[in-house]
């Protein structure tokens, strides 16, 4: 089974009090739930990890890195303005989609900027734990890609 890492930054731990208007009634345990069920559907393994440090992201995405793991990421606020997170994405070797459960675009204007967007795979925004799932699966679709 490939192995997946889930990484979410800043404030996500907080889903379903933070702003659920914006990201929905769901918990974080329950999207960690949600990724790990529909991973295992798509013979993947998938571990999810919520920090709301920069230099802990950043070790994650490290760790990626050494280990051609593939990525789905949401950085949360860092997306805007962490070049430190930038950075260890552009290390990164197998597959890493970026997800946003809001949509940044039809938002604040300083939340039209990702600054990791020109390094991923594909950004998936806008569909609450959807996006996740989709991310799940196009990371699914490349490793067969890759295996065929
Ligand atoms: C977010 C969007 C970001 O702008 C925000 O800072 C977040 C969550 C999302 O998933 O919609 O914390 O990444």
């Amino acid at each position: 089974m490939t192995r997946v890492l889930v990484l979410n930054g800043p404030n996500l731990g907080r889903l379903g009090p933070r702003e659920p208007h914006v990201y929905g009634s769901g918990t974080h345990a329950e999207l960690a739930a949600e990724c790990v069920r529909t991973g295992s559907g798509l013979g993947l393994r998938v571990e999810v990890r919520q920090t709301d440090s920069e230099g802990e992201l950043i070790g994650w995405l490290h760790e990626a890195a050494d280990a051609h793991t593939p990525v789905v990421l949401n950085p949360a606020a860092f997306t805007h303005y962490s070049f430190a997170v930038r950075d260890a994405v552009a290390m990164l070797s197998a597959p890493v989609i970026e997800v946003h459960l809001s949509n940044p675009h039809a938002r604040e204007p300083f939340r039209h900027v990702s600054v990791v967007s020109p390094l991923v795979t594909a950004t998936i925004a806008g569909l609450g734990f959807g996006s996740y799932r989709l991310a799940l699966q196009a990371i699914a679709e490349a490793v067969a890609d890759k295996a065929a």
